[in-house]
């Protein structure tokens, strides 16, 4: 499992992140926890934290320590989830000291991260059940399929931006399961814990029919 947003470091005092909260990944680590899942949640820098002890959680503050992390725990589970909202782009400097404003900055050069979920299907063996997350704003269902295939998953979770109530920062999330045959179930707004639940029942579901 993963959750969470990324900091990418510029100086020692600023980073590019986003506004993953977390929330969601969490909730389902929680779900899988209390299903008696021994869970590993590799965590971005956010301020949720699962409510079931047992669970095993990896702080970690960027892209590249995220992926270090998840190749590291991916070939033991049996399951994974990567709901992280990982940085696709890096600073290719990060300055040592604080830059001063003074000296200026007219633009920031950045290089793409690694795709951790593209990796992860690369490596995926047969007994091994990946689901990734895909946050759209238009063309949906298209661009979720086209995630889906390209990063050999076998079920994703769309979530469109253009619903209220759904994405970053809110309680609640609206959310779409397409499995790799490209059936798809919609459910309806929901709180996130509830939403969990759900995404936990249709990976079980698909699992049953693997
Ligand atoms: N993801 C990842 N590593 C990255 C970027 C994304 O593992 N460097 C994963 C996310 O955790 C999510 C899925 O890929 O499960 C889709 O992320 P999303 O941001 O929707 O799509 P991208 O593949 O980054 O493509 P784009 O930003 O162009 O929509």
């Amino acid at each position: 499992m993963n959750a969470g947003p990324t900091y990418e470091p510029i100086d020692p005092v600023r980073f590019i992140g986003n506004h993953s909260s977390g929330k969601m990944g969490v909730a389902i680590a929680d779900a899988f926890a209390d299903l008696g899942a021994d869970v590993d949640l590799v965590l971005g820098p956010s301020h949720e934290k699962p409510l079931n002890h047992g669970i095993k959680i990896h702080e970690v503050q960027t892209a590249s320590e995220m992926y270090q992390k998840c190749m590291g725990i991916f070939p033991s589970a049996k399951i994974s989830v990567l709901s992280a909202a990982v940085a696709d782009f890096t600073p290719s400097h990060k300055a040592r000291s604080k830059i001063k404003k003074e000296d200026g900055l007219q633009s920031i050069e950045l290089e793409a991260t690694k795709d951790i979920l593209l990796s992860l299907g690369e490596s995926k063996k047969e007994n091994q059940f990946l689901v990734g997350f895909a946050l759209e704003t238009d063309n949906e269902r298209k661009n979720a399929i086209k995630k889906l295939k390209a990063k050999n998953l076998d079920m994703i979770v769309l979530n469109s931006l253009k619903d209220d109530g759904a994405g970053f920062g809110h309680s609640t999330n609206k959310i779409s399961i397409i499995d790799n045959k490209e059936n798809s179930l919609e459910f309806p707004l929901k709180d996130k814990s509830q939403v969990a639940v759900d995404i936990v029942q249709s990976i079980m579901n698909l699992l049953d029919k693997k």
